[in-house]
């Protein structure tokens, strides 16, 4: 089987980190969504791997490369533009050609292999839908499903939902699927829908398998969902929770686990974690630092409490000493907050 990890798309909802860098980058616990996948694909013996890149291809290929760190073989699929999940397979028909394959969103992540989800699956049904259960089902392409369990339907953000069985970020298919993207027609937000070419499966007859998911499921797309997966990739730490990486400098500071803290990063008289991801290079100074991520060389100082934050690559927070301010931000890469500097004008 091959794979086909989905890394373009245009990254709105996690605006401003995505006007310059891709959603698939960001870390959790300090290594890139999209390494995790690849990972996860490797892990089930998937090693032929097509990746759909768009505007942040170039940043892509730099960071996966070739695939050989993981034993596998990357190629690289551009979609000029971000057109929907059915449009990315139909520009990968090329490198697909007809073989079974397995879909992975690139910002999505899994608690557990994906071992159960792929074993046996050859192509000869038309698709393996991956569905997890959800409080919210109106929010997600919704399976609606027979009395036998078999799947009749699927429908996009119901207001009624049938069922609270929602897609989740792997789907797995036969070469009937290529026939179903270029059946289908873009949806009113302009995208040809990868729902849309299931269900055109459904309705010429074919099979439609699906598998329920057990462990978690997170689509990193916005803040608060990334920050609830670097909570739990954090957690799976062992011991005291606490990994500095060589190369980091701690001094006179306490580190809370889970923490990670990455190579040339330096924490001084601060106060870090629980559930932080402090990337390379970072400086945390006189801060108390919680539940966030901080990219490379991101920088915080002076702040009595940052909490439930991502701060982009070199973006820089400084607080004012002494003063209570309990702040959670999401900041672009290169971004600057300072706290301190409308009282120092003021002087
Ligand atoms: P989404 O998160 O559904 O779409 P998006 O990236 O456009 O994000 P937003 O809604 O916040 O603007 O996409 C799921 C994954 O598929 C993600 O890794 C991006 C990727 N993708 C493509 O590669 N091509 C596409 O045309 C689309 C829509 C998404």
């Amino acid at each position: 089987m091959k794979g086909l990890i989905l890394s373009g798309g245009s990254g709105r909802r996690l605006r401003p980190l995505t006007h310059t860098s891709a959603k698939q980058l960001v870390p959790i616990a300090n290594v890139p969504i999209l390494h995790y996948v690849v990972t996860d694909l490797v892990g089930v013996g998937i090693t032929d791997i097509g990746i759909v890149v768009g505007d942040t291809g170039d940043e892509v290929r730099a960071s996966v490369g070739d695939g050989s760190r993981w034993g596998a073989t990357v190629t690289y699929i551009d979609q000029e533009e971000p057109l929907g999940l059915a449009h990315a397979v139909l520009v990968a028909q090329p490198f697909l050609d007809d073989k079974a394959f397995a879909m992975y969103l690139g910002d999505n992540m899994f608690e557990d292999s994906l071992d159960g989800v792929v074993d046996g699956f050859d192509g000869t049904a038309a698709a393996r839908l991956l569905l997890a259960r959800v409080d919210d089902p109106s929010s997600f392409g919704v399976a609606d499903l027979a009395d036998d369990g078999t799947i009749v339907g699927l429908v996009e953000k119901p207001a009624d939902p049938p069922s609270d069985l929602a897609l989740v970020g792997v789907y797995l298919f036969g070469p009937r699927i290529h026939e179903a993207v270029r059946a289908i027609s873009p949806s009113a937000r302009g995208e040809l829908e990868i729902t849309d070419a299931i269900q055109w499966l459904l309705d010429t007859g074919e099979t439609v398998e699906h598998r329920v998911l057990e462990g978690w499921w997170i689509d990193t797309g916005k803040k608060d969902p990334l920050l609830e997966c670097n909570r739990l990739v954090l957690d799976r730490l062992e011991g005291d929770q606490v990994a500095v990486d060589d190369g980091a400098e701690v001094t006179d500071s306490t580190l809370v686990g889970p923490v990670a803290v990455a190579a040339g990063a330096r924490i001084q008289n601060s106060t870090v974690g629980p559930y932080v991801a402090v990337g390379e290079g970072c400086d945390i100074r006189g801060a108390t630092v919680e539940y966030s991520v901080l990219m490379a060389g991101a920088q915080v100082s002076d702040l009595d409490r940052l909490t439930n934050s991502v701060l982009g690559r070199e973006a820089e927070v400084t607080g004012t000493k002494g003063a209570r301010v309990d702040l959670s931000l999401l900041l672009g890469d290169h971004s600057m907050v300072d706290l301190g500097k409308g009282d120092r004008w003021l002087k």
